[in-house]
């Protein structure tokens, strides 16, 4: 597979040159390949947000590069909002920035810009809301008439809309109850299965992102710590919960009887996996 996205020593600094200067992002390099779902994990202030509005140049790093399909994003700064087209990003809490009359013309609002012609803006709309799994009726409420999920979906979808190579989720499932979260988790799995395109995936739930990614990106105070698959990333147990992070509980009991001896692998990461392995050792 190609590489889609490459982050070289990638920093980012607010307030520069200010008694408040604060390095969010400190010198991070990586490589994102075409088609990959990629999870960023970290403690709240690690940095997760900072670097991904880097990647689809809504800010502008204090140093370092990115490469987007082999291309420098900033090499023709007045181009800048072309990538924001093909690099589509979902805020953390995108419910408040629904401002249009109808759900119709919000999820349609990128779209427009990108020039399309009406027919293929309407085809856009109506595939966007289908993947978010709302009906097409709520096409013509308005967007304040809808619950916290539903605005959510809406904001999903307009971002879907412009059709990104890749998709940006900032914490997509924060605040939801556990079913909208469950829901929507399996609707961003199966457009990412549909489109094969490539996600990035910022997330707290571990129990998510360990069943959802093929790697894991984990951020501690602006660095990169670890950049591996789930197994090999949740198999590092002590050192995530030192960084503040929950490793999902049944690799949590694996790891820890791994720990005092038993014959189980670190980083299971199901209860399937884990049953198979507990099978194994008891029939030895
Ligand atoms: N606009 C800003 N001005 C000054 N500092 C900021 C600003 N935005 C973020 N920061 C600081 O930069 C650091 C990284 O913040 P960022 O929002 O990227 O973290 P995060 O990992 O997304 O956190 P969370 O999990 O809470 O969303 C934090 O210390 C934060 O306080
Ligand atoms: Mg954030």
């Amino acid at each position: 597979m190609s590489d889609i996205l490459q982050v070289k020593n990638l920093t980012y600094k607010y307030a520069t040159g200010t008694p408040f200067e604060k390095t969010a992002v400190d010198n991070i390099s990586f490589t994102v390949r075409q088609g990959e779902f990629v999870s960023i994990i970290g403690h709240t202030g690690s940095g997760k947000s900072t670097l991904v509005q880097m990647l689809n140049g809504l800010i502008k790093p204090t140093s370092g590069k990115v490469f987007f399909n082999q291309n420098d994003i900033w090499k023709e700064p007045k181009k800048i909002r072309n990538i924001r087209f093909k690099v589509g990003m979902v805020f953390q809490y995108p419910e408040y920035q629904l401002f249009e009359e109808t759900v119709a013309k919000d999820i349609a609002f990128g779209a427009k810009n990108m020039g399309l012609t009406e027919s293929e803006i309407q085809n856009r709309v109506e595939s966007s809301v289908e993947f978010v799994g709302l009906e097409k009726s709520f096409l013509k409420k308005s967007p304040f008439e809808l619950s916290g999920g539903e605005k959510r979906r809406v904001a999903i979808a307009g971002v879907i809309a412009m059709n990104p190579e890749i998709l940006i989720l900032d914490e997509p499932t924060a605040g939801l109850d556990p079913m909208g979260r469950e829901l929507l988790l399996s609707q961003i799995r199966q457009y990412h299965e549909k489109q094969k395109n490539t996600i990035l995936f910022v997330s707290h739930s571990m129990e998510d992102v360990a069943r959802i990614s093929d790697r894991v990106l984990v951020m501690n105070s602006g660095h990169t710590e670890y950049f591996d698959t789930p197994e090999n990333v949740f198999a590092q147990g002590e050192h995530l919960k030192n960084m503040g992070l929950k490793i999902p509980q049944i690799t949590q009991i694996m790891n820890t009887l791994s720990d005092k001896g038993y014959h189980v692998g670190k980083g299971v990461l199901t209860i399937e996996k884990a049953v198979e392995e507990l099978l194994t050792i008891l029939k030895k």
